[in-house]
């Protein structure tokens, strides 16, 4: 039920400060050490190299899983769209394990890569908001996401609730390897938490900021570097599919390759800088479209913030910021979908779970 909410996209939005500390709650034992399958932490340890296997927002959750596993837990990791896989099967390593990010745990398109890998013989974990589903049932071990019904077809609470358990499988795995580690994931998700909390509560702002760069545009463009450009692709799959905006999230690095050659006057331009490393040049692509009339917006995390910056975002552990400047994003392709009088929850064209392939 939607209760006092317009929509339940803005309810599953609301709702991912609540789903991170469900997290925290269902992967912690008394003792506060992590609780996971014993099975899952074996195949993990066993692996010598993971596939990501998802569609759509799952596959953005995927790339930042791919950073998670890498950094902690000395993995190498490859994310496929599942719908490609199968054309593109990669030369697979001796002990793979595939992993399959799914909210719904029906997409056809995994399921089919699912079927394919079995059949070779191969282990799988599916990571899911629904225990029960086909990708669980079939699949040897099962992650729960525990983020409750998502009724919107734009996923929010699904994707950050993929990412909070991608990091915890990360350091449960690390610690299993007994790898040095630096990084109390609970502790960080509660951070993390208590920062969504902060964005939710301005709307106001986020939606003024939709009001003033999207609602009369016809296209506009996301730009940021490493994690950040995880995000950035993320942010415009949200507004294309709910606001019809020709929406792009792209390297910024990779703008002087071609993208540049699209920006005009009052094109906007809405960069993510939440990473130390990347700050500078991400702030030099802002001032390169901005020399060819864009209309910029940035969003950064404080400490890295500039005056003129459009939005700060509390600071939080560097691996998790994408938990985090997904939440304005988020909130951005929701107002400029309402100003634009566009069908929130239901989106023309689109189906909550995609059961054909
Ligand atoms: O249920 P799944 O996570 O497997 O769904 C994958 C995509 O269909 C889904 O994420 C889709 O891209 C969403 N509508 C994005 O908001």
């Amino acid at each position: 039920e939607k209760g006092t909410y317009p929509h339940f996209m803005l309810k599953e939005i609301d709702e991912q400060p609540f789903v991170m500390r469900k997290i925290i709650n269902e992967y912690q034992t008394e003792d506060s050490e992590l609780k996971l399958d014993k099975n899952v932490r074996q195949a993990m340890k066993d692996c010598d190299r993971i596939y990501i296997i998802a569609a759509g927002t799952s596959y953005h959750a995927g790339l930042v899983g791919k950073a998670f596993i890498e950094k902690l837990a000395n993995i190498p990791v490859e994310v496929h769209i599942a719908s490609e896989f199968s054309y593109n099967m990669p030369l697979l390593s001796v002990k793979p394990l595939f992993i399959f990010i799914s909210q719904s745990g029906e997409t056809a398109d995994s399921r089919a890569v699912l079927v394919r890998i079995k059949e070779m013989g191969h282990p799988a974990l599916t990571i899911t908001n629904v225990p029960g589903s086909t990708l669980s049932r079939e699949a040897d071990y099962t992650l729960n996401l525990y983020a409750g019904p998502e009724i919107a077809v734009a996923s929010t609470k699904a994707y950050t609730a993929q990412i909070a358990v991608l990091a915890i499988l990360a350091v449960d795995t690390a610690k299993a390897k007994c790898l040095e580690l630096d990084f109390d994931p609970m502790q960080e998700l509660a951070i993390v938490a208590n920062a969504m909390e902060v964005l939710t509560d301005q709307k106001e702002t986020i939606e003024e900021l939709a009001r003033d760069y999207l609602s009369k545009t016809r296209n506009a463009f996301f730009i940021g570097r490493s994690t950040d450009y995880y995000v950035c692709m993320e942010a415009a799959l949200k507004l294309k599919e709910i606001s019809y905006i020709q929406a792009e999230g792209f390297a910024g690095g990779e703008l002087k390759h071609g993208t540049i050659a699209l920006i005009e006057e009052g094109t906007p331009v809405i960069a993510i800088s939440t990473q130390e490393n990347v700050n500078y040049s991400i702030r030099g692509n802002v001032q390169e479209v901005v020399a060819r009339g864009a209309n910029d917006m940035v969003i950064s995390m404080k400490g890295l913030e500039q005056d003129t910056d459009a939005f700060v975002i509390p600071q939080v552990h560097e691996l998790l910021t994408p938990l985090v400047s997904v939440v304005p994003m988020q909130l951005l392709a929701y107002y400029a979908a309402l100003h634009r009088d566009c069908d929130v929850d239901k989106p023309r064209n689109l189906a909550k779970s995609v059961t054909v392939e």
